[in-house]
């Protein structure tokens, strides 16, 4: 398939290729196209043989369910009641980064929802995202718009390196702002539970709420006794093609574990990746070291990660050792996708 792919301006979309793209999301098509969170890759939401497409196009086990992204507040076509806890994340938070789970209706078909009752429903402020929906007229189902498995790409290079062949069209804007994908609350249980970490933090929704729980798998691993809520959150994800180590602890010792550990992996004829921090990069002197933004500024480090853990996967490096972040705020986030794509591998210093 041929891809068209177009780089937009997201202060002033063009209009006609806005208006084309929709078109090709209404007539059954695929498009991936920034968002604030991760690039999504698009199909009608309800249209049974679109929605297959984007399964095919990505690899994705049929048993993940797909988000539904809508360009207004009037959801009720698709969900089959809101709770008022639902309703003051929406008007707190939309547009924005955070998915809500809703009880659906019909009009939401089984593929979409990978036959759950619920569906996931996000209202994204990309400007380039929002126009696409309403140039549609109809609900995008969108997951991250990365080949599965693979770390979600947050600019249009990316984009293209996984999807170029296999949809109609890639819109490009600016590299996406958050860097982590949506946070996802379950609104259909009490209390509301956080599925999935993201730029809206438990903090944040515990302002509008006061009762809020954390999927016990966004922090640990899953065991036999508790597996994720968010169906795809129980895959290896986010991961590069070499091996992660996450090392935690006090910072001073875990630089020095890590350049420990680097000598070890040199001495074995390895080659070693390190995802360091602005203020550490200059503490390593082997292996090759990136930093994934200033340790003082988490929302750096969210917006950096992906785009990090990709990088490796062009160097020819064998194992990737990366210092650990605090569990507060994004950092939640931040862990909760390091933790996946190490497969949580983590050693405590
Ligand atoms: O930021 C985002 O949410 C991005 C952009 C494109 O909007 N999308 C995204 O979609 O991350 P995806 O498909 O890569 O991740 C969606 C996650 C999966 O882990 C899926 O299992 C979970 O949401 N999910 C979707 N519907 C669900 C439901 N009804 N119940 C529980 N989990 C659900
Ligand atoms: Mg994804």
């Amino acid at each position: 398939m041929k891809t068209k792919i177009v780089m937009l301006s997201e202060k002033a979309p063009d209009e006609n290729v806005i208006k084309e793209a929709g078109k090709v999301i209404r007539d059954g098509g695929l498009v991936a196209f920034p968002t604030e969170t991760v690039y999504g890759l698009g199909a009608n939401a309800l249209n049974r043989e679109a929605v297959a497409k984007i399964f095919e196009a990505k690899g994705r086990p049929q048993d993940n369910p797909l988000i539904i992204h809508v360009g207004d507040y009037n959801i009720n076509p698709y969900v089959k009641n809101i709770p008022t806890v639902a309703k003051k994340i929406m008007n707190k938070f939309w547009p924005g980064p955070i998915t809500i789970i809703l009880e659906k209706t019909d009009l939401i078909p089984e593929v979409t929802s990978a036959n759950l009752s619920t569906v996931g429903v996000r209202m994204p402020q990309n400007s380039i995202a929002v126009n696409l929906i309403k140039a549609s007229g109809v609900p995008i189902a969108a997951p991250s718009a990365n080949i599965s498995g693979r770390p979600s790409p947050t600019d249009m290079e990316s984009c293209v390196e996984d999807l170029e062949g296999k949809v109609d069209y890639i819109l490009g804007g600016e590299n996406s702002i958050v860097g982590v994908e949506s946070t996802i609350v379950d609104c259909t249980v009490s209390p509301i539970c956080i599925l999935r970490p993201g730029a809206i933090t438990l903090e944040m929704l515990r302002e509008i709420e006061d009762q809020v729980y954390i999927d016990p798998s966004v922090l640990s691993k899953p065991t036999k006794d508790f597996k994720p809520k968010a169906p795809g959150m129980k895959y290896r994800h986010y991961a590069p093609k070499a091996p992660v180590k996450i090392v935690d602890g006090d910072i001073d010792k875990v630089v020095a574990k890590i350049n420990e550990m680097v000598l070890n992996y040199i001495e074995q004829g390895k080659n070693v990746g390190i995802i360091a921090t602005d203020e550490t990069k200059n503490m390593y002197n082997r292996g090759t070291v990136v930093s994934v933004g200033a340790r003082c500024d988490i929302e750096d480090v969210g917006k950096n990660l992906f785009r990090v853990l990709r990088g490796f996967d062009s160097l020819d490096i064998d194992i990737i050792l990366c210092e650990a972040f605090e569990e507060i705020g994004v950092g939640t986030a931040v862990m909760n996708r390091l933790k996946k794509s190490a497969g949580f591998n983590i050693l405590n210093v």
